[in-house]
């Protein structure tokens, strides 16, 4: 058996509030310049909303302060320790917001699998707010992402962008792009940052991809940089996990090449939006040959 995931809108009403979708991003590539002064990676990545999403429902109560609670098939940290409380927190305290707040996050991305699960939730909290209590000052709303994390601002816009920086100086790319891609997502945790400790920079490698992937951007073509396989931080990310090493090389038996998305484990299979036959049998056969989780997703459109 397989799933497609159709995609969803953003924003839904509900009763005293709102419902926000965080969806899950793919790294169409992931190029590392070296370590900054500051401790973080200089990365120049292309990054892409798909139809994967947490969802997250935000209630105005009575009761005054900000509660969260966490359900649904992943976990979560329930408490402080949660980015979709830091963000509320952050925004409340930036817009002087008192109201009472129950928010529920519906947990469907696994953290620790490159798919940018809890900045996406951060980023959905950040944007279901503005919208609850907005208008508000949005170069603030941006400051906050920031702090949050460095993927947190891709996921105010989107919903394909060159990020560079550590990741937060965000440029959506104009064009157009719609893709169907299989997803699949092991049970297997990978520290973001054990992946980028363990990173060693390869400069030549760098500038092959980098001439690479400025050409295919402009050329406005985002589909042939999908071929390029050019995720830096891949290597790190395998040679710390001979269980993600053997999974994707059985993958590969089946179905031939697949990319790892950021720092791992998710790995990712585009096609183009006519192959949906081609993509729901290699999902199928991952589900059956494989036994972990892997889906059809859809490029989002927001
Ligand atoms: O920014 P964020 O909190 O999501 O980053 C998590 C960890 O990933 C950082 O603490 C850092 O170790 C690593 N990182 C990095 N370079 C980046 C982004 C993240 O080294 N550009």
């Amino acid at each position: 058996m397989f799933e497609i995931l159709q995609r969803q809108p953003q924003f839904q009403v509900i009763d005293n509030g709102l419902l926000v979708r965080a969806p899950a991003k793919i790294n169409l590539s992931l190029l590392v310049a070296g370590r900054r002064p500051d401790g973080y990676h200089q990365l120049k990545t292309v990054m892409a909303k798909v139809s994967f999403y947490d969802l997250l429902w935000i209630r105005r109560t009575d009761r005054p302060g900000i509660a969260l609670t966490c359900s649904g098939p992943c976990w979560s940290p329930a408490g402080p320790d949660n980015l979709v409380l830091k963000a509320a927190m952050g925004f409340a305290r930036a817009f002087g917001i008192a109201d009472g707040l129950q928010i529920t996050l519906e947990k469907h991305i696994p953290a620790g699998s490159g798919l940018g699960s809890g900045s996406s939730d951060a980023a959905a909290t950040l944007l279901g707010l503005s919208r609850l209590f907005g208008p508000v000052n949005t170069s603030l709303v941006n400051g906050l992402a920031e702090q949050l994390g460095s993927d947190v601002p891709f996921f105010l816009a989107g919903p394909i962008s060159l990020c560079t920086g550590r990741g937060e100086i965000v440029q959506c790319i104009q064009e157009q792009f719609s893709f169907i891609a299989l997803l699949i997502v092991p049970q297997i945790h990978c520290s973001t940052s054990q992946v980028y400790a363990n990173y060693r920079h390869d400069q030549q490698a760098y500038d092959r991809l980098d001439t690479l992937i400025s050409t295919c951007l402009r050329m406005g073509r985002v589909d042939e940089m999908c071929n390029l396989d050019a995720n830096m931080l891949a290597s790190s990310c395998l040679s710390l996990s001979s269980e993600l090493t053997v999974l994707k090389k059985r993958v590969e038996q089946l179905i031939g090449h697949v990319s790892l998305s950021g720092s791992g484990s998710a790995m990712f299979k585009v096609f183009r939006t006519d192959a949906e036959d081609k993509v729901k049998a290699c999902c199928e056969l991952i589900s059956k040959e494989v036994g972990c989780t892997s889906v059809v997703v859809h490029s989002n459109d927001w």
